[in-house]
């Protein structure tokens, strides 16, 4: 815990050193990332993020998971990821690629920083999302998404909302050995005994889940965003050269 503290630290020292006013900062981020998301940037139109994403970052129900709401260290991680090549997506790899890294920050900003969509009531969470199966060797899955969900900061990104398909075929790309994003290979370690029709099941109740409001304080949020945006760097350093680490 300790280290890998210190390190996002050090790093959220170096972001911090470009950003003499934060708050400032942020917002001209966000405004930059809203002409991104509906233009496209120097990518143009046929990247417009609101083409796939829909026009209030909710998600095309399918392939294109909802961006609203999420955290932005989080969405600034996958754009990165994506544009590194770290993240295999023949169609997110290009469209990051057409961005720079203020492009990026800027549209992961802007994402973040809107309303999480609303959706149906909630249902309680499957057992085996809730607990694991520790025989099998499946992990608690709220222990770092939330019991709902909803997310954990730096442990684990909110899936609720996000469409059935989407959240099938990251967790098959993980098992596949295809998405090797995660730190320190979390995420392949704790879906690798999921079952098919055990991914289905978490992923159709995830689908359901409600999106969990944003936080109260929305300035104070835009700031713990731009503390969560130093993290993944810390990340990155502990990215194991090989699948074969576990947790
Ligand atoms: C042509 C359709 C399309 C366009 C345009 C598009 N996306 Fe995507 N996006 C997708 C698909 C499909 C995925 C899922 C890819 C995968 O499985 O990794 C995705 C995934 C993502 C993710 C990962 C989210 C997560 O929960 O991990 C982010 C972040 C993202 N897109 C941001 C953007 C931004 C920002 C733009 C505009 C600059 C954009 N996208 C434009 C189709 C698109
Ligand atoms: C030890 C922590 C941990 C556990 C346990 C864990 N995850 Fe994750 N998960 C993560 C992290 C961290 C990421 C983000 C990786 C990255 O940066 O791309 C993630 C990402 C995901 C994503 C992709 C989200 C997106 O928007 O693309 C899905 C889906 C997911 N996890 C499902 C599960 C399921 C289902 C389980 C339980 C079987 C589980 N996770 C258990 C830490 C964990």
């Amino acid at each position: 815990m300790r280290a890998p503290a210190l390190l996002s630290l050090l790093s959220f020292g170096l972001l911090a050193a470009c950003d003499a006013a934060p708050g400032r900062t942020d917002r001209l981020f966000s405004a930059d990332g809203r002409t991104i998301a509906f233009s496209g940037g120097a990518g143009g139109a046929a990247n417009a993020c609101f083409t796939c994403h829909g026009l209030e970052g909710q998600g095309d129900g399918a392939a294109a998971p909802r961006l609203a709401g999420l955290e932005a260290g989080y969405l600034q991680k996958q754009m990165e990821d994506y544009a590194a090549g770290l993240r295999p997506d023949d169609q997110m790899q290009r469209i990051a690629k057409a961005l720079d890294q203020d492009g990026r920050r800027a549209v992961a900003a802007y994402y973040a920083a809107l309303p999480a969509p609303k959706a149906g009531a909630a249902a309680p969470p499957p057992a085996l999302y809730l607990h694991g199966d520790s025989k099998a060797g499946i992990m608690s899955c709220a222990a770092c998404h939330g019991r709902d969900g909803e997310g954990a900061g730096a442990a684990g990104p909110a899936l609720a909302a996000q469409p059935y398909a989407y959240t099938v075929e990251q967790i098959e790309r993980w098992r596949a050995g295809e998405r090797r994003n995660d730190p320190r290979g979390v995420m392949a370690a704790a879906v690798k005994s999921l079952s098919d029709e055990q991914t289905r099941a978490i992923a159709l109740w995830l689908s359901k889940q409600p999106a969990s409001p944003r936080p109260a304080n929305a300035s104070a949020s835009v700031s713990a965003s731009v503390e969560a945006a130093a993290r993944p760097a810390a990340s990155r350093e502990t990215r194991r050269p090989d699948r074969s680490g576990g947790v």
